[in-house]
């Protein structure tokens, strides 16, 4: 018989070293997290157990005014480096500021929050502290990046063929976007999202956050009482990344 612990043992483990760390508290896992393993449940609390309020002492601690930079460094996945690096090109390609921060920010979204619909989300969690034109590109550039624009050297990526098969086609709302986006006065900002995505992280390149500084504070509205302890619409969706495990 084997020695090693089984996948459900282990699973177990797991939940007892992290309640150790949480004081013995529940983690209140939102719906949406079980969702993603294909349960529709909320979990049970364990008899007794208190449920998680405040700090997620498993995550790295946000400063008392968080800024842009500290969600970058503290909470969003490495994935982020897709960011960086599309920012990246998007500046040696000589584009203007506001374009590079739409590179930085396109997918912000999918490292920082959620993936399905993420041109939407990213767009809404940005809309109220930067100018209209980046956050409108940001929510378009979902679409466009599926229809190609010869007159820019734009493809159909490839990596999407092998990431979502051949027989992929976009839901009807996402053509109506496109549709929509086209005769619209900020298309070529959006285009340019897709043109300077790049689809795979290189990497032997490491680009920091701290390369942008400049741009984010001239083009980021950053609020003095910190990103997410504001009153801006989207304010509650930074909460919800510093503590996502609120149990309410
Ligand atoms: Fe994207
Ligand atoms: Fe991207």
């Amino acid at each position: 018989m084997s020695t090693a612990m089984s996948l459900s043992e282990r699973a177990d483990a797991l939940e007892h070293d992290q309640m150790t760390k949480l004081g013995e508290c529940y983690v209140a896992k939102s719906l949406l997290y079980n969702l993603a393993d294909g349960k529709r449940t909320l979990g049970s609390r364990p008899p007794g157990a208190r449920l998680l309020m405040g700090e997620d002492p498993r995550l790295p601690p946000m400063p008392r005014k968080p800024t842009l930079i500290d969600y970058f460094r503290l909470r969003f996945s490495p994935a982020q480096q897709h960011l960086l690096q599309s920012a990246n090109l998007a500046q040696k390609n000589g584009l203007p500021e506001k374009t590079v921060l739409a590179c930085l920010l396109h997918d912000i979204s999918v490292a920082g929050f959620i993936r399905a619909d993420h041109g939407y989300w990213g767009a809404q969690l940005i809309e109220p502290y930067v100018d209209e034109e980046v956050a409108w590109s940001v929510r378009v550039h979902q679409a466009l990046r599926f229809f190609p624009d010869e007159s820019v050297g734009y493809e159909y990526p490839k990596a999407y063929v092998q990431l979502f098969g051949e027989g992929y086609r976009p839901e009807p709302y996402v053509v109506a976007e496109y549709e929509r986006a086209r005769g619209h006065r900020w298309y070529m900002t959006a285009r340019m999202i897709c043109l300077n995505d790049l689809y795979s992280f290189d990497p032997n390149l490491e680009i920091e956050i701290e390369q942008f500084e400049d741009i984010i504070g001239r083009h980021f509205r950053q609020p003095a009482e910190g990103l997410g302890n504001d009153d801006s619409p989207s304010a509650h969706m930074w909460r919800t990344l510093q503590r996502p495990c609120n149990a309410l």
